[in-house]
């Protein structure tokens, strides 16, 4: 079922990521997560002179996987700490942007990719669109992120700034559509145990904005 908990401040969330950057690759969920760059780069065809927006990139799971494929790739996400250990990765054609998506994004990208970091964000369909004013027409998507779950994957929900326990993948099409996205698909990308025992599904979520889209609206304009 889909769960939506709007208690915990992105201060809070950012400050716990903070933290943990040091550490993040080193989890043993990041280990299970590693081989999901080079699973969407398989399906996922990028072009040598792409622009490429990695949204909640934190140490770069994707980014550094995805940059040598591309022109350039803007790693955004609202935590110093994540994007200082990606930064210290050096590689050269990896630019680190630290807001919120929602502050409005500087510049239009060939593809948005993501990894885990939809369910940290409440307000989904505002999400998707602004994905969709970022992207230039014909421009992809590929996102990672959970199935559905019963909000055990976390565990402390609430702490870890959890916003959605996974999703359908019906309702993130309904969600994409409604944003201006087309050509969408999903298919299983990977499967993570957790230390209660269990293990969790994990989608890539694809699709393309319309090449013959116009500009969209502001996000903030369709209340
Ligand atoms: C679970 S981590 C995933 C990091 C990385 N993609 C990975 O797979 O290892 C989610 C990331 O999304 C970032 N994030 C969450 N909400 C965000 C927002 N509204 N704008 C930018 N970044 C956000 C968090 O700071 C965090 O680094």
């Amino acid at each position: 079922m889909q769960m939506h908990h709007p208690t915990m401040t992105p201060d809070t969330a950012s400050q716990r990521f903070d933290r943990e950057a040091q550490e993040w690759d080193q989890r043993p969920t990041s280990l299970q997560l590693a081989p999901v760059a080079g699973r969407l780069l398989a399906q996922v065809h990028f072009g040598a002179h792409d622009h490429v927006l990695d949204f909640g990139a934190g140490t770069g799971l994707l980014a550094t996987a995805v940059a040598p494929q591309v022109a350039r790739v803007t790693a955004l996400d609202t935590s110093a700490g994540m994007l200082a250990v990606l930064r210290d990765k050096g590689l050269h054609n990896i630019d680190t942007l630290q807001q919120d998506i929602f502050e409005g994004l500087p510049d239009r990208y060939d593809a948005i990719v993501s990894c885990m970091a939809l369910h940290h964000v409440a307000d989904t369909a505002g999400l998707f669109r602004e994905f969709a004013r970022a992207l230039v027409p014909g421009g992809q998507i590929a996102l990672v992120d959970l199935y559905a779950e019963d909000g055990s994957f976390h565990g402390d929900n609430v702490a870890k700034g959890v916003q959605h326990f996974g999703f359908e993948p019906a309702m993130l099409e309904d969600i994409a559509h409604a944003a201006g996205l087309t050509q969408i698909g999903f298919s299983k990308i990977a499967q993570v145990h957790r230390s209660n025992g269990r293990s969790y599904p994990l989608f890539l979520m694809t699709g393309h904005r319309d090449a013959g889209a116009g500009d969209l609206p502001k996000a903030s304009d369709a209340a």
